[in-house]
Formats: C-alpha cells, structure tokens, sequence
C-alpha cells in the first residue's frame, strides 16, 4: 500500500463503523475487561424496580467477586427514568462508546422493547430483567429474559380459581402488554375450568385513577376481582379496595404477585390480609438460598428482596455462567448461545432458560398475605413446577 492508501484505510475502516452505526463491539471480547451495561429506572414512578435491580446486581458482585475466567467484570448502571426514547438513547451510547458486551436491566416493556433493534444489530446478548410481556423475547435473536412472563404466572391463577369457590370474576389491568397478556391469560386458564368474567376493566397507565374501575367491579358483584398493576401501583389499589369495602361485599382481591409486592406490601396494611396472588417469587419462599438473599440484600440496601431484584440477581448469575462457559470470550453470539439452556438453583427456585425461546422456565406458586413476625408476607402454599414462558 502506498502512503495514500495507508492514510484511507482507517478512515474507511471509521466511515464504515459510522454507516452501520453499531458495530463498535467486534473484537470487544479480546479486552481484559468485560462491561454489562445496566439500564434502570433510577428516577420516576418505577424507581423502586432500579433500585431493587441495582442492589441486587452489585450483592451478587460483592458475594461472587468482579473476575470470572480471566476477566475483569465492570458494571456501569444508567438511569432512563422509564422513558423508552432514553433507554434507546442510553443503549446506543453503551454499545457505541462504551463498547458494552451485554446490555441488562429493563423495568417496563415499552423500554425492553425499544432496545431490541439495538440487540440485533450490534449482535449484543441482552438480558431482559424485569419487563414481562410474553412478546418482548421473540423482538430480538439476542434477547434472554430473566424475570418472568404475566402469561406464566396468570394461567395458573385462573386454575386456582376456579378450584376454590371462585367462578365469577371481574378482571382488573393496566392498560399495556403485560396487563393486556394477563387478563387474555386468566380469561383462558379461567373460564376453560368453567369460570365466567363479567368484565374487563382497563385503567390507563398514566396517571391511573382506581376509583371508579372498582366502584364498577362492585357494582358487578363478583366472587373476585383480579387484578394486574405494575410493581410500585399495588398500594394505591389495595388503598382504594379497603375504601370502597369490596371485602365487606364479600369480593374477595385475587391477581398476580405484582400487586402485593414484596418491596411495597408491608406499608399496605391489614387490607392486604388474604389477599391470594400467583408468582414466581416471594421473599417469604422457605429455602436456604432464599433466606441468605434476603438477608444479605436487607444488610446491604436496607430493602426486602422482592421479584424485580431477583430477576437482577438471577440476570448477572446467568452472565457469569456464560462467560465462564465461553472461557472469557465476550463475544456477542457467543456468549448468547452460552445463555442458551443454563439451569440453576435461584433464591426463587429451580430456573432455567429455554434453548428455543431464550425465555425463563421456572416454578410458580399460589400464595396468601399473612402476618408473620409482625410483618406482611406473600406465604407460598402451593407450587406448580417447571411452568415454560408463553
Ligand atoms: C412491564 O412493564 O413489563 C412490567 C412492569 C412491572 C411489573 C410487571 C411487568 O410488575
């Protein structure tokens, strides 16, 4: 090559990374240093679901160390305070400049969503922690979820339902994909076993008022009303529950976990006594790894562990899994087929991840808010085993 050609080739080499945008990342896995880019709501309405995730993603640090095979792990947090033009934003910039080999985190779908162009073109494993809208997994090749699906937990209510005295309900959502998959879910699982809905309720998701959704599931009479609201609102409908007296008509509250959440539950009061939620995740599951994860997590943050955490918690196991399978290579294809079928023991129970959906299989159990110790809990008493995202 002469001196002119010698002087293009770079210049070329940058205008074709430029072009393609998000390439950045090739040849990532040959530093020394492997970073996970983690991008939360820190701020805003879900800012619990951050920090629950942040508090857990460092507590597994802390416990595992910051070197797997051979490299050094950085974990660089970043706050999209929900809003999903941030979280693209800040995805891009994490691919770009900061050459992130994983991109993690996700507190609401639209946000999970709004990265999964991102993931496939820069051929980045991303590890969907929180949102849980069936959907999200088949958006991108390099998506892998952690957390859970509202379909795999809210079949099972629609099951334990019927079994037990309910057979007219009232289905009560907010009004977005994962409210819109867990009320198709119960409807399904619930009227199939011979139940009968009487309404739909949708509440919007921005500035959800409560009030006259419940004024007309009482009206209604139901045996139950079933409710899906994201992590963060489930006081503010157990508050109104207990003011319109739907327990005094003999309505009973029934819904997925996200309602009574283990972050918020013990603020809610007696009103969320009884209350029976399907889930996969309660700070309350009798085993030694969860009682040493919520032990820990309470030194460290302060918080009770509660779903979202633990999809953080889980989501850095499964990284670390990948790399030391992978020998330390962070490439983005690599380290996603390593992803692909990793089986653990989770603090929530036993887990693993589909081969073919890249989605979370695991345990879901019916549980009662009871006071134990003082303190509101969601006791698990039944369990249904090995429930596949769907
Ligand atoms: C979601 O937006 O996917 C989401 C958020 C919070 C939840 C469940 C689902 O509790």
């Amino acid at each position: 090559m002469n001196r002119r050609h010698l002087l293009a080739a770079p210049l070329i080499a940058a205008a074709a990374v430029t072009s393609l945008g998000l390439v950045a990342s090739a040849g990532a896995y040959a530093q020394q240093t492997v970073k996970i880019g983690l991008i939360l709501p820190m701020t805003g309405p879900f800012a619990s679901t951050g920090r629950q995730i942040e508090g857990m993603a460092k507590l597994y640090m802390a416990q595992n160390g910051n070197m797997v095979a051979g490299k050094k792990v950085e974990l660089i947090v970043k706050d999209d305070t929900g809003v999903a033009d941030v979280t693209k934003r800040i995805a891009q910039e994490l691919v770009v400049n900061e050459k992130v080999s994983v991109l993690a985190g996700f507190g609401l779908t639209p946000l999970a969503l709004a990265t999964a162009p991102i993931a496939t073109q820069a051929k980045i494993p991303t590890v969907v922690m929180a949102a849980a809208t069936q959907m999200i997994t088949a958006q991108s090749p390099y998506i892998v979820r952690t957390g859970f699906t509202l379909p795999q937990v809210a079949a099972p209510m629609g099951e334990w339902a019927t079994k037990n005295g309910i057979k007219k309900v009232v289905t009560l959502v907010s009004d977005y994909g994962p409210g819109l998959d867990a009320e198709k879910s119960f409807k399904e699982a619930f009227t199939k076993a011979g139940g009968e809905v009487l309404a739909e309720l949708r509440v919007p998701m921005a500035n959800p008022e409560f009030a006259p959704f419940l004024q007309r599931a009482k009206d209604a009479k139901p045996d139950a009303l079933f409710v899906f609201v994201p992590s963060g609102i489930g006081s503010a409908v157990m508050k109104q529950f207990g003011e319109r007296d739907l327990a005094k008509d003999g309505i009973r509250l029934i819904g997925t976990g996200d309602v009574t959440d283990d972050d918020i539950l013990n603020g809610m009061g007696d009103v969320a006594l009884g209350v029976v939620t399907s889930f996969h995740y309660s700070a309350a599951h009798n085993s030694p790894e969860n009682k040493k994860l919520v032990e820990e997590f309470k030194k460290a943050t302060g918080m009770r562990a509660s779903f979202h955490g633990v999809g953080g918690y889980d989501g850095m196991h499964l990284i670390y899994q990948a790399l030391k399978k992978t020998n330390g290579d962070a490439d983005g294809t690599k380290l996603l087929e390593a992803m692909k079928g990793q089986s653990w023991t989770s603090p929530r129970g036993p887990v693993s991840i589909d081969p073919e959906t890249r989605d979370i299989t695991q345990n879901v159990y019916i549980r009662k808010v009871e006071r134990v110790n003082g303190e509101l809990f969601n006791v698990e008493f039944a369990t249904i085993n090995n429930v596949k995202a769907r």
